[in-house]
């Protein structure tokens, strides 16, 4: 029983052959899919997912920093509307990315809090990607707590940071990154994090690992990251994708 708490199998790169992911994915102990909404498309379509394959899917609903600068108001009654389905578990992803920069910062910033809100209202846990933006983050997320937790996202950071954030609830999520040759700082991290509060994904299309890196992510390569924290922490498998799972039932409350 492994989940794949960050994935987004609506992307057209799976058009042709998501029946066989999906199998390849059941196949390879994935039982739980959490299909990520990055705008008012995605977000859609992953509620759509959910609907059609409810035993494997959940869904989230979110404005990605990338897309903040296309929001309005019907964008919100969009979201709010979707959010009310019983299988949508989550608000997200949302954040700040200063290092693609496809939105204006303050546009980034005014849309991430705003998200923050409506998840508080929904009573949603949150999916936070955060790329060059530390400190804005941690600021924003410390003056708008929402009271539901989260997680972030293909943590990257620091321990530092990463001690920050498990302090005030967060869950850290690890990918593909974490089985690369200069993921020191992400390996730390696996190491020395309580072991309540991680989760596996793959962020899939995207950030595969090795020894697939190259190739299009796919649910069923999580087992790689599970591999990797097993190895940097000296336990078994089984153990690393009991707790995996364990803790994305507590993060999502399923
Ligand atoms: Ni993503």
């Amino acid at each position: 029983m492994i989940w794949d708490t960050h994935a987004h199998l609506d992307d057209k790169q799976f058009k042709a052959d998501r029946d066989i992911v999906l199998q390849r994915a059941r196949e390879a102990g994935i039982t739980t899919i959490v299909n990520i909404g990055h705008s008012e498309a995605t977000s859609k379509e992953s509620v759509e997912l959910a609907t059609k394959y409810p035993s494997l899917f959940y869904a989230t609903v979110g404005i990605h920093p990338h897309d903040a600068k296309d929001c309005n108001d019907q964008t919100w009654i969009l979201l709010e509307r979707l959010a009310q389905n019983p299988k949508v578990i989550a608000w997200g992803e949302i954040g700040l990315d200063y290092y693609r920069d496809l939105s204006p910062r303050d546009v980034q910033r005014k849309v991430f809090i705003q998200q923050l809100e409506l998840a508080k209202e929904s009573g949603l846990p949150v999916v936070i990607h955060n790329r060059d933006a530390h400190g804005d983050i941690l600021k924003i997320i410390k003056e708008n707590p929402t009271g539901t937790g989260g997680v972030f996202h293909s943590y990257s950071g620091s321990w530092e940071m990463a001690k920050e954030l498990l302090k005030i609830g967060y869950y850290l999520s690890f990918s593909g990154p974490l089985t690369y040759k200069n993921s020191r700082h992400t390996v730390e991290v696996a190491g020395k994090m309580p072991e309540d509060r991680f989760v596996v994904e793959t962020d899939c299309p995207y950030l595969t690992p090795e020894p697939y890196r190259g190739k299009r992510n796919e649910p069923a390569y999580v087992r790689e990251v599970v591999s990797k924290i097993a190895e940097i922490r000296g336990i078994t498998f089984e153990k690393v994708a009991h707790l995996s799972t364990e803790n994305a039932q507590k993060l999502f409350r399923i």
